[in-house]
């Protein structure tokens, strides 16, 4: 091998080809491509692999969405955009947040109703006398309502088209229905069930994101009540437990036959041109950290409740950022972002807030708590449409102006008292507000108070000042702007909807009751014959000269007094001019000519001109705690509640006079309410509620003399399904211990032998009609000489014919029921709904009558509760004359408790003779007021 060095193979192909020309000479071309990919093979390997990359590099660009990878698999440098789809989405959310109109709608003469009902005849109503509800009356003009809108209002309207319906008003005040800005109609139906109470979502303190429009039931019987008290338009809100309740919805109380809640909304069907309000419910102070303080959850304190509604405001803001953000971003690209527009469901209607899209009302009743409010709401820039309640609001004027709108105190006539930050409260509110120029509404909370007698709310605010028209306004166009409907309901003029109210005398009169109401132009009730208007019996006699205790009266124990217009003091009413003549304290004559015992006073005593005023004896509160409880809710200020027990020892009953206390705020206004005695049992969840004792409501202690009338007025119990315990689980256990203790007892010397023998009176609270029909079957078979009495008696008119029989006495509580419990569903309810109310029936069958106190607040308003049958007797046949309806709240009383005889009248008259109240009118008008009270022990006086 050495001298043939070149020949050698060499051991690969590349050096054998190169260096062997004669071999490469041979070679077919196939052999020469294997051979040059054989040499290049890494080279082409390499391009191949390029070419590919390209490729792929390729597609992902021409084709950006087709999913290439699983999603759960994208390469970290490959995270893509959300898609055009979510990015449009996303951008007419932008549009819709800059596009959204947030002005006030304006009342607009030529608007149509969205929704008008395509068949309903037009309508003409003649003759009559429009209250506005803006605070102007138009006299003797005629309304024509067509395609639910009011068309025209006129003097004498001609129309050709006789297919107009005519009705002639007789010279009746007709006005704008009514709107209710607080009530939980529909979320609180009647009756009340545990399956139907949609009021509160408590299980968490920030509930913004709930609302009433997915509860609300369209078959709530209260429904059609409420309307026949003439309220058309109710802002439904969620209940005050939670510190951010939900939002509220707007309907009209015209039933639909659809039964749909979307058709029942006053925004129904309106155009994208009118802006469409939401609205929310938030509440501050006790109720909240009371709720959640009580399982020991967050809040429990005022300070809880601020931190945890400013955090949840943060975050909406937060939110609300992002978006504005967002849409910012979206404004200058055309490209596609990683994330859509922000949005969260549990803060959306907050945000909402914050973008001036939702009207906010706010419960709240403390000075601070509402400062506290308006804080927040200048922290985060919101508006606070209406404080609701705010029964201190009217203190605090200047922090109310610290809002940057006008903030409406949406608040009670006179309700108060209930629990501490409702305990200082005022009834001049509403006009001290409205001095300070702030829009006031009055408001029901239904069913708290029965939305049926908003009116009434309006009327007793101008007892305590308010002016007429402003007073209407309370619970028409002020309300009606408050929530940002004053466009089109709360008024009765041209343009608005066809809410209208035939009222059968002037609304702000006691006992105002609609005769017609229509909503969207269609009549809701019964059509009647409507007669002319009755002249208005002025009866208020020139109030304003003898407002106060004249001075020459103060404290005189002898005086004079002329020209009563009528004395109640005796057995039959006498009408004035009349003379009192009070010799030492004792009233020694009351007729037309008291010449004799005039002339035998020894002394020239001062005399007294009353103008007509009203001679009326105090008044008797029963069925209150009086004396017993200021503050239900605060254990420290009430005397405390007697437990259940199934114990059969008569020695375990109490009495209340055990438990008295004077001097208290309650019997101070119940006192200035003309109310001089007061019979209160024990508060009790037993069976056997215990003793009552009466007493004089001005006396300053139990040791004084006369202060206490009783110490053992009556032997309470109660039945029913409100006095269900572990004790007592069923109605039937509480009437057969009722069997059993007087079975026990007939004949022994205890409480329970006394009332069974008659020898002290029987009140047994009940209201259902078959427990009553129970009750009248046990007197007359076990107890036949028992006094017994009924209290509450809300089905007691089914029964009256058989109470008369066996002189079972009803003392109705309250006076004007509701069927707000399934044991009182046969509430006659008043006209138009019913031929009279429970008193009117059992007064026509010759029950004796009483009418007790249903809240301890609102003692004060017990002649009015009274009278007011006196104002609404159904028919001639039925009447109630005011003499009777006194006789109510008094000597009925005085009679079911024993504290006078019947049989003789004289001597109960002589121990009458001590004590009387003077009105400056009758206490049918709302007007009338008291002047002054004369006692025994205190002289002429008047409690300021
Ligand atoms: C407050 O909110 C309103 C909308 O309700 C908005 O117009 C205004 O710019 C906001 N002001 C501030 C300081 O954010
Ligand atoms: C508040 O009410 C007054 C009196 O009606 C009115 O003059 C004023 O313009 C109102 N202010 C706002 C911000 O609406
Ligand atoms: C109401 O009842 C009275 C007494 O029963 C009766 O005279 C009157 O006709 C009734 N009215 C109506 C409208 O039913």
């Amino acid at each position: 091998m050495s001298g043939k060095g070149y020949s050698s193979i060499p051991d690969n192909g590349e050096g054998s080809s190169q260096h062997d020309p004669l071999i490469i000479k041979e070679l077919t071309l196939a052999k020469r491509t294997e051979l040059f990919i054989r040499r290049h093979f890494y080279h082409i390997l390499m391009i191949v692999f390029i070419i590919l990359i390209l490729f792929i590099l390729a597609i992902y660009t021409l084709i950006p969405d087709a999913p290439l990878f699983p999603n759960d698999q994208y390469p970290a440098t490959l995270k893509p955009g959300v898609s055009e789809y979510t990015m449009e989405q996303g951008r007419a959310k932008c549009n819709a947040i800059q596009d959204r109109p947030r002005q006030k709608n304006l009342p607009n003469k030529n608007r149509a109703n969205p929704r008008a009902e395509p068949n309903q005849t037009p309508i003409l109503i003649k003759n009559a006398i429009v209250w506005d509800g803006q605070g102007e009356i138009l006299n003797n003009v005629d309304i024509y309502i067509e395609n639910g809108i009011v068309n025209k209002i006129a003097k004498d309207i001609q129309l050709k088209d006789k297919s107009v319906k005519v009705i002639d008003a007789a010279g009746h005040v007709v006005g704008p229905g009514l709107v209710d800005m607080h009530s939980h109609m529909g979320v609180s139906s009647w009756p009340e069930f545990d399956a139907t109470d949609d009021t509160n979502e408590m299980t968490q303190p920030l509930t913004p994101f709930v609302r009433t429009i997915d509860a609300f039931n369209p078959s709530d019987k209260a429904i059609r009540i409420v309307a026949s008290g003439g309220v058309t338009t109710v802002l439904v809100l969620p209940g005050s437990g939670n510190i951010m309740g939900g939002e509220a919805y707007s309907f009209k109380l015209r039933p639909v036959d659809t039964l749909s809640n979307e058709d029942m909304l006053v925004q129904a069907h309106i155009k994208d041109e009118e802006t469409k309000w939401r609205w929310m419910k938030m509440a501050c102070g006790e109720n909240p950290k009371r709720v959640y303080g009580n399982r020991g959850q967050m809040p429990s304190t005022r300070l809880g409740e601020a931190y945890l509604l400013r955090a949840e405001l943060s975050r909406a803001q937060s939110l609300k950022q992002e978006q504005d953000d967002w849409c910012q971003a979206a404004q200058h690209t055309n490209g596609r972002f990683e994330t859509g527009f922000p949005q969260d469901l549990s803060l959306e209607s907050l945000v909402s807030l914050l973008r001036g899209e939702v009207l906010l009302n706010i419960h709240c009743y403390e000075t601070h708590d509402i400062e506290a409010m308006v804080r927040h709401s200048l922290e985060f820039n919101f508006t606070i449409s209406a404080f609701h309640h705010a029964l201190d609001a009217y203190r605090v004027p200047e922090i109310l102006r610290r809002a940057p709108n006008n903030i409406t105190v949406a608040t009670f006539a006179d309700h108060w008292g209930y629990k501490k930050e409702a305990f200082q409260a005022i009834p001049e509110a509403p006009k001290i507000l409205f001095d300070a120029g702030i829009p006031v509404a009055l408001k029901s909370d239904h069913p708290v108070l029965n939305s049926q007698h908003l009116i009434f709310e309006a009327a007793k605010s101008t007892h305590y000042g308010l002016p007429a028209q402003e007073a209407f306004k309370t619970v028409t166009s002020t309300p009606a702007n408050a929530i940002g409907l004053g466009h089109r309901v709360g008024s009765l003029r041209v343009g608005y909807d066809a809410d209208l109210v035939i009222w059968d005398r002037e609304p702000l009169e006691l006992g105002a009751t609609p005769i017609q109401v229509f909503i969207d132009g269609v009549p809701l009730f019964e059509e009647t014959i409507i007669e002319p208007v009755a002249e208005k019996k002025t009866r208020v006699n020139n109030v304003a000269a003898i407002r106060g205790i004249p001075k020459k009266l103060e404290g005189a124990k002898s005086f004079i007094l002329k020209n009563a217009g009528y004395s109640f003091l005796g057995e039959k009413p006498t009408q004035g001019p009349i003379q009192v003549v009070v010799e030492d304290g004792a009233i020694v004559c009351s007729a037309p000519d008291c010449g004799t015992s005039i002339a035998s006073i020894q002394n020239a005593v001062p005399e007294f001109d009353l103008q007509g005023g009203f001679v009326i004896p105090g008044l008797v509160a029963v069925g209150s705690q009086l004396g017993l409880v200021e503050i239900p809710s605060e254990k420290t200020t009430s005397d405390g509640t007697v437990a259940a027990s199934t114990s059969h020892d008569p020695k375990s009953i109490v009495s209340a006079v055990d438990g008295l206390k004077f001097g208290g705020r309650k019997l101070e206004e119940a006192y200035k309410g003309g109310i001089l005695t007061a019979i209160s049992a024990p508060m009790s969840r037993n069976v056997v509620v215990g003793v009552s004792t009466a007493f004089k409501t001005g006396a300053e202690s139990i040791l004084q003399e006369g202060a206490l009338i009783s110490s053992a007025a009556a032997l309470h119990f109660q039945i029913g399904s409100n006095v269900k315990s572990s004790q007592f689980p069923t109605i039937s256990s509480q009437i057969s211990f009722l069997r059993q203790i007087f079975t026990e007892n007939l004949k022994s010397d205890n409480r329970y032998g006394q009332g069974a023998r008659g020898e002290i009176p029987i009140i047994i609270s009940v209201n259902n009609k078959d427990e009553i029909a129970t009750l009248i079957h046990l007197k007359k078979s076990l107890i036949p000489h028992a006094r017994l009495a009924i209290m509450g008696g809300v089905e007691a008119h089914l029964l009256a014919a058989q109470l008369a029989k066996e002189k079972i006495a009803v003392i109705l509580q309250p006076g004007l029921c509701t069927p707000s419990d399934f044991d009182s569903i046969h509430c006659l309810t008043g006209a138009p709904l019913t031929n009279g109310t429970s008193a009117h029936v059992l007064n026509y069958h010759g029950v004796k009558v009483g009418i007790a106190v249903f809240d301890d607040g609102l003692a004060r308003n017990l002649a009015w509760d009274s009278v007011w049958f006196a104002a609404t007797s159904p028919s001639k046949e039925m009447e109630i004359t005011e003499f009777d309806a006194i006789r109510f709240v008094t000597s009925n009383l005085q009679e079911i408790f024993g504290l006078r005889v019947e049989s003789n009248i004289n001597e109960a008259i002589a121990n009458e003779k001590e004590e009387f109240v003077v009105w400056s009118g009758s206490p049918l008008d709302v007007q009338s007021k008291i002047l002054f009270i004369h006692t025994k022990s205190g002289g002429i006086h008047y409690p300021v």
